[in-house]
């Protein structure tokens, strides 16, 4: 394995574009860039290609420090969302990670991949959401359970948070919110609740150890934003998990 250490430059990752010469090929991976901003485009900002992208260029980072296969990491970060909007229609009762898998089967066979391989590419995708009992179990499995985390953290996962919120028609801010009593898709449900609920947990959770190091770094400015942004609204900063659950 390569030195975790040598690249701290990497935290800033190109976005918006697959740069170099792609593992599967420029011609396949564009096809599944197609392929996956058909399904995406409608998410917006996001959960859109653009995500997709990012993900997909954390993933291959991680993957080079620890000699993953680029190729299965590759296919499995361009199609981890599609099921997305299915998810999204139903309010979160469709598991996007399952439907995703469930709709890449059939992609994956038409595009001529070996079965081996479909199977280690579906895999990371039904478990890149690690719920519902799929746990990641593969190297690239976890490398791209941790890049999709570390895209909703960090200036990127705050910028998220708070699209998200206003696709749903959640207020700006909500300081002093029991998150206990709040629910998904409400007008509650802010960048703020996001960050008390989800994202500041997400540092001990990941499975690799660039992703650790990337998450500390990134959970670190989540908590100097917060603090600023109670400062701007409220004048004084609070305890920013006094109501986390
Ligand atoms: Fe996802
Ligand atoms: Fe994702």
């Amino acid at each position: 394995m390569s030195s975790l250490n040598a690249e701290p430059q990497q935290a800033c990752l190109p976005s918006g574009s697959i740069p170099g010469e792609p593992p599967l090929g420029r011609e396949l991976t564009d096809r599944l860039l197609t392929i996956s901003h058909d399904y995406c485009q409608a998410e917006g900002g996001c959960h859109g290609p653009d995500h997709t992208e990012r993900v997909h260029n954390l993933a291959l980072h991680i993957g080079r420090l620890m000699n993953a296969r680029l190729d299965i990491l590759s296919a499995a970060a361009l199609l981890h969302d599609i099921g997305r909007s299915q998810e999204m229609l139903s309010q979160g009762k469709i598991c996007h990670a399952a439907k995703g898998a469930e709709m890449s089967r059939a992609i994956l066979a038409g595009l001529g991949f070996p079965p081996e391989m479909q199977e280690a590419i579906l895999h990371c995708i039904e478990a890149h959401r690690y719920r519902n009992n799929k746990t990641p179990e593969t190297l690239e499995a976890k490398i791209l359970f941790d890049a999709d985390k570390l895209d909703s953290i960090g200036a990127i996962g705050i910028g998220r948070a708070f699209l998200f919120a206003g696709q749903v028609g959640a207020r700006l801010h909500n300081r002093g919110v029991d998150v206990a009593k709040t629910s998904s898709y409400s007008t509650e449900d802010t960048a703020y609740r996001e960050f008390l609920v989800k994202l500041c947990k997400i540092k001990d959770k990941m499975l690799t150890p660039e992703g650790k190091r990337l998450a500390a770094e990134r959970h670190e400015f989540m908590e100097v934003f917060f603090r600023r942004l109670e400062k701007e609204i409220h004048g004084s900063p609070r305890n920013i998990h006094a109501n986390s659950r």
